[in-house]
């Protein structure tokens, strides 16, 4: 338990699945999110997409919809990004889409996500580019300019952090119940201007997010360990469940990519398969953790091909076998994992899923399962799967499969089902 108290989990571990939206004026650019830092970009060179932002096309009910139906139960959107431009009416500056195109993006989004149903997290960036008392650090555009320690000299943090504490308070109030918060990020061990809890005043901001939202699930990037709800890896798969300092299984989200960007990258070639995609939200699941999935929504605001073509591979599977995901975690331990399989335990209904990553030829051995299925099925078309403790052949010893005591061997159809990555529900003996 952190010491400024703890989020609800509970809806958090059952739901397993959000969208990530990573979405502001850096979609003009079309090159990330990033590019501000990476082209050492001048305020007068962003200024242009500060101008000529205009999402005409933005309907965020079709982006709920997309979530809604790719199996997605809450979403994360960036209210500002390290550009420091705001998606919503901040009276603290004019640096947002009010101003830029006359609409509250963060209002139409919460309320269509919510109208589907979703629950709502919002990201805020600690970094800001914009704000004029942000202190010039390794993560800002001028970083490589050589008056960077004279434009520091005028630069207050004080002034910057009651800035950061008066959008969270607005966010935090003017939107509703808002479930998630996610912090981005601290970098206290870079050698020029480092930034972690003293910069952020971490220990003030938890406060007051927990006067204002006593239940709110936050992500740990303040800093402040023993602080946060959510561990959140990055772009990457961990092999293992993620464990806390006391040795229990942490609460995890894993946020990951499409492509490689997290903002809309036009130039863009590196988009996941149907397969990878699917398979990276079982890896997640079966490790207890969340998958937090991005889109990178265009300028004019609606999801490209590529984005929606993406979300469709997890509709179709979800459709049929969310059920292995839903209210699913870890399986315990005296169920090892076949070979090329991945379990996940639903712990009140006490059914395993099996998934089988890559299809066998027919036969597939369950170690240590004898004696505890009580039924088997394959989930998507609800179909049998017989089973048999050892498989002996009526014909000739050599066409007996093999398996080891204690083990019960699978008959799967030869052909590998039509969905992305077939699963087998075991319905367990009491
Ligand atoms: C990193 C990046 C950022 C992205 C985030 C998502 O912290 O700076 O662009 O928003 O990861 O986890």
């Amino acid at each position: 338990m952190g010491k400024f108290g703890k989020g609800d989990s509970s809806w958090f571990t059952h739901d397993r699945f959000g969208m990530f939206i990573h979405w502001g004026i850096y979609s003009m650019h079309a090159r990330g999110e990033w590019q501000g830092v990476i082209e050492n970009m001048s305020d007068e060179q962003y200024h242009n997409y500060f101008k000529y932002f205009n999402p005409d096309l933005f309907d965020a009910k079709i982006w709920a919809k997309a979530a809604r139906e790719a199996g997605m139960k809450y979403v994360v959107f960036t209210v500002k990004h390290h550009e420091g431009f705001c998606m919503y009416d901040s009276k603290f500056t004019d640096y947002k889409s009010t101003t830029a195109c006359g609409r509250d993006l963060l209002r139409e989004v919460v309320d269509a996500f919510r109208a589907e149903g979703l629950r709502i997290g919002l990201y805020y960036s600690l970094i800001d580019w914009h704000h004029p008392h942000f202190e010039i650090d390794v993560n800002h555009p001028y970083r490589e300019r050589d008056d960077r320690e004279e434009l520091n000299k005028t630069r207050n943090m004080d002034i910057y952090r009651q800035y950061m504490k008066d959008q969270i308070r607005e966010i935090l109030t003017n939107y509703g119940d808002i479930d998630i918060g996610w912090f981005d990020f601290s970098y206290p061990h870079v050698p020029y201007n480092p930034k972690g809890r003293e910069e952020w005043d971490s220990e003030g901001l938890i406060k007051l997010i927990r006067s204002l939202r006593p239940d709110i699930m936050l992500n740990n990037r303040l800093d402040l360990p023993g602080e946060g709800d959510i561990t959140t890896p990055e772009q990457n798969t961990p092999e293992d469940p993620i464990y806390d300092d006391n040795g229990n299984v942490a609460v995890w989200e894993g946020c990951q990519t499409f492509g490689g960007s997290w903002g809309y990258k036009r130039d863009e070639y590196t988009w996941k398969s149907e397969k990878q995609c699917v398979d990276m939200l079982i890896n997640h699941v079966s490790r207890g953790g969340n998958l937090l999935m991005n889109v990178g929504p265009t300028s004019r605001g609606f999801l490209d091909d590529r984005a929606l073509t993406g979300l469709g591979y997890f509709a179709k599977w979800m459709k049929y076998c969310s059920r292995s995901i839903y209210g699913c975690g870890i399986a315990p331990e005296e169920f090892p994992e076949p070979r090329d399989c991945r379990y996940t335990y639903n712990p009140e209904t006490k059914r395993l899923y099996l998934h089988v990553m890559n299809w066998p030829c027919m036969y597939l051995i369950l170690p240590n399962m004898a004696g505890k299925i009580a039924y088997a099925q394959l989930l998507h078309d609800g179909s049998e799967v017989p089973f048999k403790e050892s498989h002996p052949s009526f014909l000739h010893d050599h066409l007996a499969v093999h398996a080891p005591k204690g083990s019960v061997i699978l008959t799967l159809p030869v052909k590998k089902p039509d969905i992305t990555v077939p699963v087998v529900e075991l319905i367990l003996n009491d």
